[in-house]
């Protein structure tokens, strides 16, 4: 997908995101982010990659920088108003414009399945990471939830989310949907660059899992 695509489908979305996702997730993704930042400790700065509106940024109580990264203008537009002791920038997952071991852990969440080059960055991540520091991902499982997940965005929630959103930005959330990995696809990918997953928890019957690796 064209990143200037999902940047513009993402700043159109962004004042219904935070409630769409509350109620998509079944208000479960408060809980999960919070387990997702108690995997990792408060020490030396934090990278939340696709930071949307900032909610794991808000959530998160570190002691150094908290910054967020987006292609979308418009979710961190929103991001600024929630988190106001937080940095946000325009900027590529793939292409970081940070130096080499600037943060100490770096957090992902609904974002890993939206990255088109993995590889790229996945080395992005342990370039900028400091040595010991940690990566933690939650997304979508892709397994046999998902293609229930996906039957019920392309069927009995499709009036609602074509109401709220429109055709195209609909199609684009389950072309993301099913662009999903397998956990062990995410796990393969994460030792290949050089990290080493640590801990695995899973959510919803296998739908939703968080994942954290440390660099090697
Ligand atoms: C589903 S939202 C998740 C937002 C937030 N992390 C959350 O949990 O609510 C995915 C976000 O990732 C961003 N994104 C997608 N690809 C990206 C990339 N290559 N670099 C930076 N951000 C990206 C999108 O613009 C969007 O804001």
């Amino acid at each position: 997908m064209n990143k200037k695509v999902v940047g513009e489908v993402f700043s159109q979305v962004s004042k219904l995101y935070d409630p769409f996702l509350k109620g998509i997730t079944l208000g479960n993704i408060d809980r999960w982010q919070r387990d997702l930042i108690e995997l990792l400790d408060n020490e030396g700065n934090r990278l939340d990659v696709g930071t949307g509106t900032g909610e794991v940024l808000k959530k998160s109580i570190v002691k150094g920088l908290k910054v967020g990264i987006d292609l979308s203008i418009g979710m961190l537009k929103r991001a600024k108003t929630k988190c106001t002791d937080c940095h946000f920038i325009l900027a590529d997952a793939e292409n970081m414009p940070f130096k080499d071991a600037s943060f100490r852990s770096i957090t992902l969440s609904l974002v890993y399945r939206h990255i088109d080059d993995k590889k790229a960055f996945l080395k992005e991540a342990y370039r900028v990471l400091e040595k010991g520091g940690h990566i933690c991902i939650l997304d979508i499982n892709r397994f046999l939830g998902t293609r229930i997940l996906t039957f019920i965005m392309r069927y009995p929630i499709k009036p609602l989310g074509l109401l709220m959103f429109g055709r195209e930005k609909w199609d684009f959330f389950l072309h993301s949907l099913e662009s999903s990995l397998s956990l062990s696809e995410v796990k393969q990918q994460l030792e290949g660059e050089n990290f080493k997953v640590i801990h695995i928890k899973t959510y919803l019957f296998g739908l939703v899992y968080l994942l954290k690796a440390s660099k090697l």
